[in-house]
């Protein structure tokens, strides 16, 4: 069966997740981020918002992923109000597939599935010692929009960055 391609950069593909793709995620997940979760917790995500859940492959190998969610709650961009969230969970690329536009692929492509599931902005939690990510995010049009303190087990502050997203 065809998989469900949604975008090209050079000779990687990014397409939806399979079931199957799950536990090579979760294993560049383990080796790329301080940040772990269950089994269920990818697969429940998967089942849920299938179409933002997307990973970047090279020759049938994934070396990256996005794992997005539609939330509801207060505009993290209008000074008052309730909006449509996409949220970014996580993000990864394998060390050595960086720097190669990866990242800003599956970010973009993430835009868009938020974009069609009627969401005005998106917006994710970061490290505030992550600055690789935080330049990528802000390339991409996002602003720190608040800082959480002590959000992570080791005690590190996130920066919460959102963007609007166009429709
Ligand atoms: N140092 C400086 N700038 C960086 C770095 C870095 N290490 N990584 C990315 N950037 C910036 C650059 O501005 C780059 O643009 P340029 O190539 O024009 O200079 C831009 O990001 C885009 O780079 P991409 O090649 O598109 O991104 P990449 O495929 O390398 O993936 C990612 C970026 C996902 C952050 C990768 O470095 C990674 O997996 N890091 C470890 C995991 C991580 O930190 N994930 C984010 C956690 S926050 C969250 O999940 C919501
Ligand atoms: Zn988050």
């Amino acid at each position: 069966m065809q998989k469900a391609v949604v975008a090209k950069v050079g000779d990687y593909t990014v397409r939806r997740c399979e079931p199957g793709d799950v536990p090579v995620v979760m294993n560049i997940n383990m080796t790329t981020l301080p940040e772990h979760y269950t089994d269920s917790f990818y697969y429940d995500i998967l089942r849920e918002f299938p179409e933002m859940f997307l990973v970047a492959e090279l020759g049938g190998e994934v070396v990256g992923y996005v794992m997005n969610r539609i939330e509801y709650g207060f505009s993290y961009l209008r000074r008052l109000g309730l909006a449509r969230r996409g949220h970014i969970v996580s993000i990864a690329v394998k060390d050595e597939h960086r720097g190669k536009g990866i990242g800003t692929a599956l970010v973009l492509a993430s835009h868009e599935e938020v974009a069609r599931k009627s969401a005005t902005e998106c917006y994710l939690e970061v490290r505030v010692s992550n600055e690789g990510a935080i330049r990528l995010y802000e390339k991409l049009g996002y602003r720190k929009t608040g800082t959480l303190e002590a959000y992570y087990r080791d005690g590190e502050a996130a920066f919460v960055m959102a963007t609007r997203i166009a429709r």
